[in-house]
């Protein structure tokens, strides 16, 4: 999301494989699992039968930030990398929120963090096909993609993409007045998202959203799955570098009235009651300089902690919200506004996705293939240690530049 300078970061990457080689940390043995059929039961809807009569939006959705930049042997262990599994492995897991950035490349959309020249992950059409490869052998889930639209390219370069990947056949439609669409009438608004089976049965099983369209996309050539994010979502602060700074205010979309904490606080309260989704940014930068951030992967073992006590996790980060939203704090199953949508780095880790299935209600999910360091068991000092040793060392990096 951010934009550091391009020349530093390569600098520093051609430089940093040598003490970079295992950020993982050298107690982890497990390898990556190839995706399976996760629908054992033809009952569950990601990954339960009690979430398929579920709405959409009274559902939180474990997603993983920057889900196609890779800190692994596919990228040499970059440090720009946000993940240590792909996008697939990621679903197999239990994550049902993809986000990428899409950059212009030549004439082609591709996935690229921050800039090309950084950390290329290859075409977006390529990328959708094996998303929709998973969504072809997991005919029970429902899935969300979230990508951000770096170069500002029109609505009928992202759906050529989407056709030529075969997975438009699956793209969502929502139904006239959901979102904050202020140039509709209000009086035909609806929060009312469908449930999970009737997205299942209706085999639109995937909501996209792109942040955002240009204005400029005409309707005759935006398809109609191709939603605009801000429409319909909102997003909490996504530029935290302090374990202790997660917020729940509003972030984006952004306008004069949010440039201070106490009316950011009153946003978000208006968002809610304007039908936009919550979307809760949670994960945190190491910044290196006043321009260069890379995702914190030392610390990641508190970021996603699922506890709801212990300062920057998860769990804690997510009860704060709901107890300021006026969902209550217990994190139960119950009624109350819950971030529909969270982002996360190494979601692998915590393992994020307890925190949501805690708020799901969720008892024994089915069909998932665990990755990683999901147990969240290993060793976080030797895993801050890789951290600091890298502060440190691009530290002198830098002063050589
Ligand atoms: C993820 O890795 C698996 C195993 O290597 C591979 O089959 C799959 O296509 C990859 N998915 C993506 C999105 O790259
Ligand atoms: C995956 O599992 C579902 C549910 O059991 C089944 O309907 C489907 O045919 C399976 N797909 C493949 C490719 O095995
Ligand atoms: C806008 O509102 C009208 C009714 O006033 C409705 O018929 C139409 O479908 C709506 N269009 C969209 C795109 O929401
Ligand atoms: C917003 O309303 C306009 C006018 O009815 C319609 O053309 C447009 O498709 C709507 N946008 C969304 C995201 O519903
Ligand atoms: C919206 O619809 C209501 C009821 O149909 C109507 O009274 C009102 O004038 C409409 N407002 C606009 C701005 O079109
Ligand atoms: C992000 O946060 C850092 C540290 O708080 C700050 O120096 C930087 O200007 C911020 N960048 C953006 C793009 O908000
Ligand atoms: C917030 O925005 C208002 C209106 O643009 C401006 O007057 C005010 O100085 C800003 N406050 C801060 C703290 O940036
Ligand atoms: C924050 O913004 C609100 C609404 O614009 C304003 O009333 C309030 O005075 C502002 N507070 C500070 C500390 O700037
Ligand atoms: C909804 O859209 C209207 C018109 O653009 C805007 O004034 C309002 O702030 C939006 N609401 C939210 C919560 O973003
Ligand atoms: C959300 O789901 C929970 C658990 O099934 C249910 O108790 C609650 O009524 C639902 N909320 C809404 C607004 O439908």
């Amino acid at each position: 999301m951010l934009r550091p300078p391009t020349w530093a970061l390569t600098a520093l990457l051609t430089l940093a494989p040598g003490i970079l080689s295992n950020p993982q940390g050298g107690t982890t043995t497990t390898t990556t699992a190839p995706p399976t059929n996760t629908s054992v039961s033809p009952v569950a809807c990601n990954n339960s039968p009690e979430l398929c009569s579920r709405a959409y939006n009274n559902i939180t959705h474990m997603g993983a930030h920057d889900s196609a930049f890779l800190r692994d042997a596919s990228t040499g262990n970059s440090i720009a990398g946000n993940q240590f599994y792909n996008a697939t492995v990621a679903l197999s897991a239990g994550i049902r929120l993809l986000q990428a950035q899409v950059h212009l490349s030549g004439n082609t959309l591709q996935l690229c963090h921050t800039s090309c020249s950084l950390l290329d992950a290859g075409p977006l059409e390529t990328w959708l096909a094996k998303i929709k490869y998973w969504l072809d052998t997991n005919p029970n889930e429902v899935i969300t993609l979230l990508l951000v639209n770096i170069d500002n390219q029109p609505a009928s370069a992202f759906g050529s993409a989407f056709d030529r990947s075969g997975i438009a056949t699956y793209g969502f439609t929502p139904p006239s007045g959901l979102g904050n669409n202020s140039s509709n009438n209000t009086t035909t608004k609806t929060t009312t998202w469908p449930t999970l089976q009737s997205l299942i049965t209706s085999n639109t099983r995937l909501v996209t959203f792109i942040a955002s369209l240009p204005s400029s996309s005409s309707q005759e050539e935006k398809p109609s799955y191709l939603l605009n994010e801000f429409t319909y979502l909102f997003e909490t602060p996504y530029n935290v570098t302090s374990l202790s700074s997660f917020t729940c205010t509003l972030d984006r979309p952004s306008s004069s009235s949010t440039n201070n904490s106490s009316s950011a606080t009153a946003a978000a309260a208006a968002a809610i009651s304007s039908g936009l989704l919550p979307l809760l940014n949670h994960f945190a930068y190491i910044a290196l300089t006043q321009d260069i951030m890379i995702p914190n992967a030392g610390d990641v073992d508190t970021t996603n902690s699922p506890s709801e006590t212990d300062t920057g996790a998860l769990g804690q980060h997510v009860r704060a919200c709901m107890a300021e939203w006026g969902g209550g704090g217990s994190g139960g199953g119950g009624g109350g506004v819950k971030p529909v949508f969270v982002l996360v780095d190494f979601f692998d880790r915590g393992p994020a996705v307890e925190t949501a299935d805690r708020v799901n209600g969720i008892d024994g999910p089915v069909g998932r293939v665990s990755v990683g360091g999901g147990g969240g068991k290993a060793s976080m000092g030797g895993r801050l240690g890789v951290g600091m040793a890298l502060v440190a060392w691009l530290g002198v990096g830098l002063v050589v530049f």
